[in-house]
């Protein structure tokens, strides 16, 4: 059976049943708008020690700034109930914002990790990261997950849920997927769709500038400032404008004084817009 919840009273009546049955609920939060990235998470949650999956469709407005694109992110209920229901989902979760934000400017936890929450993506979208974990802290509240799983593209928003979770010992593990991408690389998002034909095209040299700078790194590992301001004068060439190209540490995300290489310590993150339209991507070294 697919069940659709718009609201807490059905849901709570599912939620404590699966728990009084001590099923193992697997939990894949979205803003919908499903595409195979989406499709392929719920299919690995699906084949881990789960007895019910739940999804949830929400596009939160906390997590957008004044100038995102809250009102345009494309919102495709019909279409995701569909593919949900053909991948077996148990139940999806899809609220309004009444009912995620009943009262305005109500007295809210504030989760701040200010090193992890106001660097790379969130030094430029400021409050980003709040509104994520806000919701994501709501939805862990109301589904009472025991796995969750999140994509590898939106690595920074990983690393600060895992900061939360293991903070306020929540009992959930969380379960990082790799990126999945189009057949010529591109990272696939939601905000894709908003890429002219040219835009479409260029987008892939974000990740193929990840394959090449990280080549180049290892090899001269000594180099790795220069390499980097390289590729991004050639990418600015190319009409990418760079909010940031960045070689870290994987465990935490803070800067990278020396590169010594040991086997995946090191992440390269890059952010990017053509156009309107805002790319993320990454690469594990
Ligand atoms: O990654 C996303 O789609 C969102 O940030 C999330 C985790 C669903 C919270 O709104």
């Amino acid at each position: 059976m697919f069940i659709i919840s718009d609201n807490f009273n059905e849901l709570r009546k599912y939620i404590s049943l699966w728990k009084q049955k001590k099923y193992r609920v697997g939990f894949i939060p979205t803003m919908g708008n499903l595409h195979s990235g989406h499709l392929r998470l719920i299919e690995q949650i699906k084949k881990r020690d789960v007895d019910k999956t739940i999804v949830s469709i929400f596009v939160n407005p906390r997590q957008f700034g004044p100038n995102e694109d809250y009102t345009n992110y494309p919102r495709t209920l019909e279409d995701d109930i569909k593919k949900l229901r053909d991948l077996d989902v148990d139940l999806l979760f899809c609220p309004d914002k009444d009912l995620m934000y009943p009262i305005q400017n109500a007295g809210e936890l504030k989760i701040d990790n200010k090193i992890l929450m106001n660097d790379l993506c969130g030094s430029n979208r400021v409050g980003h990261f709040n509104g994520v974990l806000l919701v994501v802290n709501k939805l862990f509240n109301l589904l009472q997950p025991n796995i969750v799983i999140f994509g590898q593209k939106d690595y920074q928003q990983y690393l600060i849920i895992k900061n939360m979770v293991e903070n306020l010992f929540m009992p959930i593990e969380l379960i990082l997927s790799p990126i999945i991408r189009e057949i010529d690389g591109l990272a696939m998002s939601s905000r894709n769709k908003y890429l002219n034909k040219n835009e479409r095209e260029k987008a892939p040299k974000l990740n193929k500038s990840l394959i090449t700078i990280k080549d180049k790194i290892l090899q001269h590992p000594d180099k790795f400032h220069s390499i980097l301001e390289n590729q991004i004068s050639e990418l600015e060439k190319d009409g990418f404008f760079i909010d940031y190209f960045e070689l870290r540490h994987k465990n935490n995300l803070s800067i990278v004084e020396n590169f010594n290489y040991e086997n995946k310590k090191y992440i390269l993150l890059i952010a990017a817009k053509i156009g309107n339209t805002r790319l993320i991507d990454n690469i594990i070294l």
